[in-house]
């Protein structure tokens, strides 16, 4: 196993634990969150679904790079793989491509409107951390984008953007604060 992919294992083991620890500490300390059944918050329900699905989407193109042995995280992660030569296979990914950053635009904004109409309670750190995240991905990947970005900055931001960190956080404290929301 290289050493990039144990220590993204480990990584994800870590926020697991902290989050089940932060979850049961807010399970006890908080009040129940009561649901609401306003036309918004139905509303609200609907985005996240949309941003549940379109986020699978963002990552199935991330997992098939990885499956193909395509980008720097590939071979970060899997430096001594070599690629099954499956057909069909690349004008998925680059149906993929080309369509990421309206998808992930898309997202941000279902995500952010998710969390407004649902009224979620901020000072359980969840649901802050969900949207700070969502908001940093989408930025960074505008900067990635944008013809005018700075070089360095245009660099920083495909290391901060093109990697799974913040997505197993988003993933994990998503699903922790959904549990709180039942
Ligand atoms: C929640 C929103 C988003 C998530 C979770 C996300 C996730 C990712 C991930 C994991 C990668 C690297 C892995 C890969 O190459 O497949 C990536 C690459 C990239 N993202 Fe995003 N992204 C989001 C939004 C955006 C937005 C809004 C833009 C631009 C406006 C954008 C532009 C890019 C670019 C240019 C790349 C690198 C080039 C490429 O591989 O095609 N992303 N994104």
């Amino acid at each position: 196993m290289s050493k990039s992919l144990r220590n993204f294992l480990i990584y994800t083991v870590i926020v697991l634990i902290v989050s089940l620890v932060y979850f049961i500490y807010a399970y006890t300390v908080y009040p129940p969150i009561p649901e609401r059944e306003t036309f918004l918050s139905e509303l609200g329900e609907g985005f996240g679904e949309i941003g549940l699905w379109a986020l699978v989407f963002i990552y199935a193109r991330t997992l098939l790079k990885l499956v193909m042995g395509k980008g720097k995280l590939a071979n970060r992660l899997l430096p001594d793989y070599s690629p099954p030569a499956i057909s069909g296979l690349q004008q998925l990914l680059g149906f993929l491509n080309r369509t990421h950053v309206y998808v992930g635009i898309a997202t941000v904004a279902v995500i952010v409107l998710h969390i407004a109409l649902m009224g979620v309670p901020m000072n359980i750190l969840f649901f802050p951390a969900v949207l700070a995240l969502v908001i940093w991905q989408g930025l960074f990947g505008l900067f990635i984008t944008w013809r005018y970005t700075p070089k360095q900055l245009k660099k920083f931001s495909y290391l901060v953007h093109a990697q799974f960190i913040t997505g197993i956080m988003i993933g994990i404290f998503a699903y922790f604060g959904h549990l709180l929301l039942d």
